[in-house]
């Protein structure tokens, strides 16, 4: 089978698409057939070597996390899932898998679940990191409630898209900071406030909100201390709690690690079932393709969710 792999850490270039061996699924696993997949910035991330020190992952490394497909074997004790299943899930090597860039991919029956009745494969699979995070820190961390008024940093982005659906349908005041042609995506996804980053100064403009969704860090982070009421709370995908500033503000802080589970891909199933929640893909890639794939996701050149397509 086909595999888009690394032999090395390195730019987009030292992605190859080459032939390997067909997984077998283990104890617990199953064997997708994997019909399609998305990027994430945590694929470029493994791909640089960002995390070599705290992971360490035996070359050749197939690439890739979200997946969507159709059950092709079972692994003993797998008792949830039968061949034919249509399933969308994680198989990224970092957790224990084969790989999401590759014809198919073992995983464990764990990180899998039935695939949205109303999505395509590629939908379905570039909704998988970003939906669980979103639905992981509104729903969980936030427990976000009609009439509480929330910032989501970065709205236009695959998370914060999804995380201002969920926020509107729970009936919450949505503020959101995004650039150029983001504006009027996040405007149609309902934002009621929208900040221009590039132009505006959002900790100039917000003042007393309950919660704060930020997925972009650095000092976005650290500014947003001061936009809140006491006893919000903040949630970063990207950075540890700063307990200085969270004691200063009288807010809570929480990092979000997010985490994959057939139980919660069946909430967030749910959701996109219901039309709560819809996903934008904005271009779709082959898997000869992935290397431009990488190239349009890291220059910034294709706006919203990249999906590749890896069976017609
Ligand atoms: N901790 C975890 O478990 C976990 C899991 C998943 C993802 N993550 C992290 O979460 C972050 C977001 O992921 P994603 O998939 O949503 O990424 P994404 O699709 O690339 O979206 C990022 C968004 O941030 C916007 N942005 C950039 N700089 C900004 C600024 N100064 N102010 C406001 N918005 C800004 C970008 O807007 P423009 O288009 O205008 O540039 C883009 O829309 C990434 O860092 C990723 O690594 C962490």
């Amino acid at each position: 089978m086909k595999a888009a792999q690394i032999n090395n850490y390195g730019h987009a270039d030292a992605v190859k698409v080459q032939e390997v061996a067909k997984p077998v699924p283990g104890n617990g696993q199953v064997l997708v057939e994997v019909h399609a997949s998305s990027i994430n910035p945590f694929d470029s991330m493994v791909r640089e070597g960002f995390l070599k020190d705290t992971i360490l992952l035996n070359f050749p490394v197939t690439l890739g996390g979200d997946i969507s497909g159709i059950i092709s074997e079972i692994g003993e004790g797998v008792s949830d899932f039968k061949i034919g299943d249509k399933v969308y899930g994680q198989a990224n090597v970092v957790g224990g898998a084969s790989g999401a860039f590759a014809e198919f991919a073992s995983t464990k029956s764990s990180q899998v679940g039935k695939m949205p009745a109303n999505l395509n494969y590629t939908d379905s699979a570039a909704i998988v990191m970003t939906g669980l995070s979103a639905y992981q820190v509104i729903y969980e961390h936030m427990n976000l409630r009609a009439g509480q008024t929330i910032l989501i940093h970065g709205g236009a982005g695959g998370i914060g898209s999804v995380a201002i659906q969920m926020a509107k349908h729970l009936g919450a005041h949505v503020i959101t900071t995004a650039s150029g042609e983001g504006i009027k995506f996040v405007k149609d996804l309902g934002a009621d406030e929208v900040i221009d980053y590039r132009s505006q100064k959002f900790e100039d403009l917000v003042t007393g909100v309950d919660a704060v969704f930020d997925t972009v860090g650095g000092e976005t982070y650290d500014k947003s201390f001061g936009v809140m009421k006491m006893g919000g709370v903040i949630v970063s995908m990207t950075t540890q709690p700063n307990k200085d500033l969270s004691e200063k503000f009288g807010v809570s802080a929480i990092y979000q690690s997010t985490h994959t589970s057939t139980e919660q891909l069946g909430e967030l199933a749910k959701l996109v079932n219901e039309g709560v929640v819809n996903v934008r893909v904005d271009k779709v890639f082959t898997l000869n393709q992935i290397k431009e794939a990488f190239e349009a996701r890291e220059s910034g050149s294709v706006k919203g969710k990249l999906a590749i397509k890896i069976k017609d």
